[in-house]
Formats: C-alpha cells, sequence, structure tokens
C-alpha cells in the first residue's frame, strides 16, 4: 500500500492505474473504524484501485473545540487500511490541500438550509471544498460515502452535478455497535457515562419506525424526542421526517414516497447525528 503526502506524488501513480482499471475512492477523517472500513472493502471489491483519503479538513468544522478534539490515529488508520486492501492512502497536510485560502461559496439551495445545514453554518461549503478538490486530484470513477451522514451524501450528489463532475457517487448502509450505536469517529470522546447512554438513540429511532402511520408525524417527532430526553445524559438537537430527496420535513406521512428521521443529540461534550429510513 502506497502512503502519499502530495498531489504531485499521487498524480504520478494514478495517472498510469486511471488507465488500467477503475479507481474507488473513498474520502475520510481518519479514526477509522468498521464503518468506514466498509466503504473502503466495498471500493476493493468493485474497483481496480482504491484510494483512501485521511485528511481533518479544517473548512468543514464550524466549533473550533470540535476540530482541535477531533481524534487523529494516522498509525493505526495505515494498519487498518493495509488490512483491508487499499492500495494507496493520501494523508495530505492542510498547507497541501489549501495553499490558499478557498473562496468558494456552493449553492446547495434548500438542501442546506435544513438539520445540519441549518446547526452547522458554512459546514457543508467546507464539505463542498474539501470533496471538490479531493475528486479533482483523485480524479476517481467511483466515490463511496456512508449513508451515517444521509444529508452529506444529498450535498455531494449536488455538488457533482453543480461542477460536472464525472464520478459515481455510491451510498452504503450505516455501520453499528452491537447495541445500535452508529459507528463514529467522536464515540471514542464520550465518557463512559455518555457511551452507555447513547444507544437509546437508536432504540428511540427503531420505536419511531414502528409507529410509523399510527401516529402522526407531529406525534412521532415529540415521542422519539421525549424518550430520548429521559436520559439526563442526552439531549435532542433536532429530529426531523423529512423527504429523502429534498431533505425538507414533511407533516402528513403521504407527502413523500420515502422518508427518513434524521436526529442529532448532544450527549456531553459529542454531538451524535444518527438516521433511519421509514
Ligand atoms: P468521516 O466522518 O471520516 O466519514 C468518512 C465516510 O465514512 C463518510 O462517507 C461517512 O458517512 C462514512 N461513515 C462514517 N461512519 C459510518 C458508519 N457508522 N457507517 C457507514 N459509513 C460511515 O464524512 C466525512 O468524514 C467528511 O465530511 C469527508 C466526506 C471526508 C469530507 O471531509
Amino acid at each position: 500500500m502506497r502512503i502519499e503526502k502530495t498531489k504531485q506524488s499521487m498524480n504520478a501513480v494514478l495517472g498510469e492505474k486511471r488507465n488500467e482499471g477503475t479507481i474507488g475512492f473513498v474520502p475520510t477523517m481518519g479514526a477509522l473504524h468498521e464503518g468506514h472500513l466498509s466503504l473502503v472493502q466495498r471500493s476493493v471489491k468493485e474497483n481496480n484501485y482504491t484510494v483512501v483519503s485521511v485528511f481533518v479538513n479544517p473548512t468543514q468544522f464550524n466549533n473550533p473545540e470540535d476540530l482541535k478534539t477531533y481524534p487523529r490515529t494516522l498509525e493505526a488508520d495505515i494498519a487498518l487500511l493495509k488490512e483491508a486492501g487499499c492500495d494507496m492512502v493520501f494523508a495530505p497536510s492542510v498547507e497541501e490541500m489549501y495553499p490558499e485560502l478557498d473562496e468558494r461559496t456552493f449553492d446547495f439551495g434548500s438542501l442546506e438550509t435544513v438539520m445540519e445545514g441549518e446547526m452547522r453554518p458554512g459546514h457543508f461549503n467546507g464539505v463542498g471544498q474539501v470533496v471538490s478538490k479531493l475528486f479533482d486530484y483523485v480524479r476517481p470513477h467511483r466515490a463511496y460515502f456512508g449513508m451515517k451522514d444521509f444529508q452529506q451524501v444529498a450535498i455531494i450528489r449536488r455538488l457533482v452535478e453543480l461542477l460536472d463532475i464525472p464520478v459515481e457517487i455510491v451510498s452504503c448502509d450505516i455501520i453499528r455497535e452491537d447495541d445500535g450505536l452508529a459507528k463514529s469517529s467522536r464515540n471514542t470522546l464520550l465518557t463512559p457515562k455518555h457511551r452507555l447512554a447513547a444507544p437509546i438513540i437508536y432504540e428511540a429511532l427503531s420505536e419511531a419506525v414502528k409507529y410509523n402511520k399510527e401516529l402522526s408525524v407531529k406525534e412521532t417527532i415529540q415521542k422519539t424526542i421525549a424518550k430520548i430526553n429521559e436520559s439526563s445524559l442526552l439531549e435532542v438537537e433536532y429530529f426531523s421526517i423529512v423527504n429523502d430527496r429534498t431533505l425538507q420535513p414533511i407533516d402528513r406521512w403521504e407527502a413523500a414516497d420515502k422518508t427518513v428521521g434524521c436526529i442529532a443529540v448532544q450527549a456531553g461534550a459529542v454531538r451524535l447525528i444518527d438516521n433511519i429510513v421509514f
């Protein structure tokens, strides 16, 4: 497995690989877990060559404390990627990715005025900046993203449309811990008490799906939030039931063919997100 730190050194290799077969690409911020690795394994299966980027992108953090405490475990990541069959790790410095200030702003329209976009101003613009740069450097045939970040997948699809980038976006299922908590790099930052409380989030989401159509959308939202907030350690920031394409909240079950319940919960100092398809 190659480890590249610059675009030039990466490009020297990828130029050739691009002609030999398909390149699969998995962008990550590192601190890898089985969620990330499931994307890598899928790319390895579906492509001739797999590139994984490990880069904690400063422009997508709206909270400086979150950027500071974000786990960085490059050595362990490299070992896991080797085992997963990755061919190349791209681990650039901030200077390599942003030799100058990136002043581009993207218009993701109503996709970014709700949920994560509303709660984390500038977050998706930063995601757009880094992913468009990475797509430009790697020029993959396919790129893999997890449904854990449901809204991010919609944003990436829009980005690719806006910039007319010839890449196939592949979305992959959420990988969970045995107790249901969605795997996340931030889970390691939970205190033991908060870690114990956190599985209630997925329990509540699963229950919400069971109420489907018996309770109104509004009642489902209220009951789900109440169940989680019963724990003094957790506080729901939002729970929205949205149209899976427009990401706009629905008020009646009939308002969309497919709906997804998206949630953000503050667990002490850590903010967790999750979602479930209805
Ligand atoms: P990061 O949070 O490291 O996630 C990298 C990829 O792994 C994303 O596509 C994310 O949805 C996926 N992922 C994370 N946890 C998962 C889980 N439990 N199951 C399935 N997939 C999971 O998302 C980012 O990084 C960044 O925003 C990035 C796209 C790299 C841009 O900086």
